[in-house]
């Protein structure tokens, strides 16, 4: 079997846009998914570790998370340093056949260091610092000082473990963001302005890039330089700087790691809720650390959950699935190192997770591919921050919760049915649907700065498309317009909104049209070059050719007056930005307005040049429908009769042989597997939170 996955993993890596499969293979030979806890030995009298890590093994789990957030028990003084607690839990853990995944406990300054260096700590926009109060991530990157005692803590801790074959991997940070959301101390002003300097050479081009005649913005020299600003630009620099500064802390500390290890060990970071902490991009640790892990909190009820009778207690499966896309889109394979075993602390309002929901969170990941499942955390707090926050175990200990019963019952499902995956398995519908979505933080930044309607939300505006490929149950892989765009490895392609472009990125874009590749461009698109300024031209005339029609000007409607879009016989109706656009000679007019005084102009084009086709989508539906139907018009004109329609928030995925279909819907779903197929767990009929596993017919 070990083999076959092996195998299996190298197969996969022909059709990958990223590489990364050979490290995959080598970190992870032995099973498709492990699973995990979060235990805080420094949380718990000792004499209970040994039943606590005893009972972990004893539940089906083969791994346990220590030390992120530990910083002041490691090091209770500057300098002297105590891992005999460590050592004991490590060891421990090795006696009950887990392995260890280490943590670095850069996120928590102990107070000593704070209350020495007050400058370690980061500065908010209104100019506060912060101060020792029992929180997170408070840390000034940019600080010397702080670099100085990471960097120590990191290596002392890489000295003892890196080397030591109990330890499986490690997670650097937690969650990188600074807790500010940006750093505005002078250490951070600093940098900002060096990184200016290497970015600009001269002031002069400086001012040009930002536009700084606008407002006599024009700067004399780089030690002008201030942030907070009221210059886009600027800001638009300052939040890249910060994004490069969170990576460059991840990749000195993975460095150290690696420096002391023998690369046997893993090193990711887990990355969390993109929607919200806008300044963190993953890809910028691709070439540092091995793989990207993801966060999910599902029940925290905000956006992208069903907003069915049960969306409260199923969560937002559709954040879950794009979490866990753009992780593996970062190395080509991704684990969970955070998912909530029961009710959460934090969310607007915390329900209890409908029965069964907790187990089809497991499941889900699974079928996703997930290396690993680690839960977020073993026991319940009895103080602190977080003391309301489910556990696998109740606040007794020792008793199993209702959320820790469903994660354990996955646990053993998956444990039993591992031996049926199939790593030679491949499904012609799979690969011939793959998708690449073009993604770029700038981009996000640039729109969310100024969202120009305010219903504007570009998140959303990718989730409409990417909604619409789940239900088509499509596998999508997020791309930067660095890396390759290939039609053999991704033959569909969704540029989503993608407002600032180079030149040369609309070549490649062509390029990949011309190689056969089927393109869905977005409104908003190309509107402004990758500086950020509008383009000195007409409006995004630099993509008219690749779109094939001139775009004339686009509008904004009132929520309560939405304007009306044709395409297939339909009728959707759209407010907040529809593009009117006049088609070229060689295109067709798929969509069209059927009001305003535009009436009869096109919103939507289409082209097939060559193999490859585009299609341009001038408008954003409402209720994302316009999108759905016509994402399956490109995808059927392709791809003949499409296998899967399926209700949003229903997904089906296929792992190596293996079907896997979750619903978070309150509605009873019919599973569409094809005639023949063998069930290895529930059936056709999928209830709310169900989870239903076969193999396809013969
Ligand atoms: C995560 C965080 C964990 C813990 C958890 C509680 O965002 O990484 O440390 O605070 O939330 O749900």
């Amino acid at each position: 079997m070990r083999s076959a996955i092996l195998l299996g993993l190298l197969l996969a890596a022909v059709w990958s846009p990223r590489g990364g499969f050979a490290d995959e293979a080598r970190f992870f030979p032995e099973k498709g998914t492990h699973f995990g806890v979060y235990y805080y030995p420094e949380h718990w009298p000792e004499e209970q570790w040994e039943r606590d890590i005893r009972r972990v093994a004893e539940l089906g789990f083969d791994f346990i998370h220590y030390g992120e957030f530990a910083w002041a028990r490691l090091e209770p003084e500057d300098g002297k340093f105590d891992f005999a607690w460590m050592d004991k839990a490590v060891a421990l853990a090795a006696d009950h056949g887990l392995k260890v995944l280490m943590s670095t406990p850069s996120p928590c300054p102990p107070a000593w260091l704070a209350t020495a260096h007050p400058e370690i700590l980061a500065v908010d926009r209104n100019g506060v610092r912060g101060h020792h109060r029992g929180s997170r991530l408070t840390g000034s990157l940019a600080n010397p000082v702080y670099r100085k005692h990471v960097e120590r803590i990191v290596t002392k801790l890489a000295e003892r473990y890196a080397r030591d074959e109990r330890v499986w991997g490690w997670q650097i940070g937690n969650e990188p963001h600074i807790q500010t959301g940006e750093d505005y101390s002078p250490s951070a002003q600093a940098e900002f302005r060096e990184w200016l300097k290497r970015k600009y050479g001269t002031v002069e081009a400086l001012n040009e890039a930002w536009g700084a005649a606008f407002w006599s913005y024009t700067l004399d020299n780089f030690e002008q330089v201030q942030v907070p600003t009221s210059n886009p630009h600027t800001y638009l620099d300052f939040q890249t700087y910060t994004s490069e500064e969170i990576a460059r802390d991840l990749g000195d500390q993975a460095a150290i790691v690696r420096r002391h290890g023998d690369g046997r060990q893993w090193i990711t970071t887990n990355y969390a809720y993109y929607q919200g902490l806008e300044n963190v991009n993953p890809f910028l640790t691709r070439d540092t650390l091995d793989f990207a892990s993801h966060t999910m909190y599902l029940t925290h009820n905000r956006k992208n959950s069903s907003g069915d009778s049960l969306a409260h207690r199923l969560g937002c499966g559709m954040e879950y699935s794009l979490g866990e896309e753009l992780a593996a889109s970062v190395s080509g394979y991704t684990g969970i190192m955070e998912l909530q075993p029961g009710q959460i602390n934090w969310g607007r309002f915390n329900a209890m997770p409908m029965p069964g929901a907790v187990r089809m969170w497991v499941w889900h990941a699974f079928g996703m591919g997930e290396r690993f499942v680690c839960t977020y955390r073993f026991r319940q707090p009895l103080f602190g921050m977080e003391q309301f926050h489910h556990g696998i175990m109740q606040t007794d200990g020792v008793s199993v919760s209702h959320g820790g019963k469903d994660f354990v019952r996955a646990v053993a499902e998956i444990n039993r049915l591992e031996e049926k995956l199939d790593p030679s398995a491949e499904n012609e519908f799979v690969n011939r649907s793959r998708t690449a979505l073009l993604w770029s933080n700038r981009n996000l930044l640039d729109i969310e700065r100024y969202p120009h309607h305010q219903d504007w939300d570009t998140w959303q505006h990718i989730y409409t498309y990417y909604q619409g490929l789940k239900r088509m149950g499509v596998n999508v892989v997020f791309v930067g317009d660095g890396d390759d765009f290939d039609p053999a490895g991704t033959p569909f392609m969704v540029v989503p909104a993608y407002q600032m472009m180079s030149r040369e990125l609309v070549g490649k874009l062509e390029d990949y049209v011309a190689k056969g590749g089927h393109l869905i461009i977005s409104t908003r698109s190309g509107l402004k070059d990758d500086k950020g300024h509008l383009w000195e031209a007409k409006i995004q005339q630099p993509i008219w050719n690749l779109i094939g029609g001139e775009i004339e000007y686009y509008d904004h409607l009132p929520a309560n007056r939405p304007g009306k879009v044709a395409f297939g016989g339909k009728s959707y109706p759209w407010h907040t930005w529809g593009t009117v656009v006049k088609p070229g000679s060689t295109v067709e007019s798929w969509g069209t307005y059927e009001d305003q005084f535009y009436e009869g102009a096109s919103a939507i084009l289409h082209r097939d040049p060559g193999k490859g086709s585009v299609t341009y989508v001038g408008a954003w539906s409402d209720d994302w429908e316009l999108e759905y139907d016509l994402l399956r018009r490109v995808y059927g004109k392709e791809l003949g009769k499409l296998p899967f329609d399926l209700p949003p928030y229903v997904f089906v995925h296929y792992r190596q042989g293996l079907w896997v279909a979750v619903n978070y819907t309150d509605q009873m779903i019919d599973v569409p597997a094809g005639g023949g197929a063998e069930w290895l767990l529930g059936g056709r009929e999928l209830p709310p939170a169900g989870v239903s596993v076969w193999r396809a017919g013969p």
